[in-house]
């Protein structure tokens, strides 16, 4: 997995969302699965902005989200929805009927999941996933023994998590459950960006990068993936070794 260091967000997210807009123009129907979080503003950001001054278009591109809490309705101010319609999706030209995220409401979950896992198919595959990464490693919602083999499914949260995404809700309780794109929906996109921002990443990132593959670090499965890139501001890259090219 080659990794790419940044003097600070700022360029990380530039590069990152290059990298999206490249794509895009290449290929005008390109298939996208994105992230939420913090991480990921930057490029969305950047992204409304080459959209709004260079007149980059996402019309007949396809857009896929990571994951969604289980129990949240679309219009739940926590819910990754319309985290997805305020910074990204309704500031760009994106088509509705080409926009997916799982729906947490969903009455019979398992067929939801299935839904979305033939959703994808028919789109042709993922060509470029972005992806962020939790302080214990998660990758969306596949937290520490997720199976690589996994499809999209639903999944407990584990406390960390809860407690890191608390103050988005109500009393600091975050669900205890999600559906999230599993980590073989992952690993099979075309290539795959996984962003870190800032020091409380480190450490995750240097485990992704240096310790074992294994499945209690979700991220390490990245290292056999033919095409992933870490796109990392040198804060997040402050506990890797040496031997990562900048
Ligand atoms: C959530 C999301 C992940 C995201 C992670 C890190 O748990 N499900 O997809 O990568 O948070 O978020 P942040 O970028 O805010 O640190």
């Amino acid at each position: 997995m080659r990794a790419r260091v940044f003097p600070d967000y700022n360029a990380m997210s530039a590069a990152a969302a290059d990298v999206v807009a490249r794509r895009s123009n290449e290929e005008p129907s390109a298939v996208f699965m994105l992230p939420t979080g913090i991480t990921p503003l930057g490029i969305y950001r950047r992204l409304v902005e080459m959209h709004r001054s260079e007149g980059l278009s996402f019309a007949n591109a396809n857009f896929f989200n990571l994951d969604e809490y289980l129990g949240l309705a679309p219009d739940h101010r926590a819910s990754y929805h319309v985290y997805m319609k305020e910074h990204f999706y309704e500031l760009i030209n994106a088509d509705p009927a080409r926009v997916f995220v799982p729906d947490g409401t969903a009455i019979d979950p398992e067929a939801e999941c299935e839904r979305y896992e033939a959703a994808i198919r028919e789109a042709g595959g993922i060509d470029v996933c972005v992806l962020g990464i939790g302080r214990n490693g998660h990758i969306g919602f596949n937290e520490p023994g997720a199976p690589f083999d996994s499809r999209t499914r639903v999944v407990e949260l584990s406390e960390s998590t809860r407690k890191v995404n608390a103050s988005d809700f109500e009393a600091d309780r975050a669900p205890e459950r999600a559906i999230t794109a599993g980590m073989a929906t992952i690993f099979d996109s075309k290539s795959v960006l996984l962003l870190a921002s800032g020091t409380n990443k480190a450490g995750a990132v240097a485990a992704a990068v240096e310790d074992d593959v294994s499945e209690s670090m979700p991220a390490s499965m990245l290292r056999s993936h033919p095409n992933a890139v870490l796109f990392l501001d040198e804060a997040a890259a402050s506990d890797l070794g040496h031997g990562v090219a900048g």
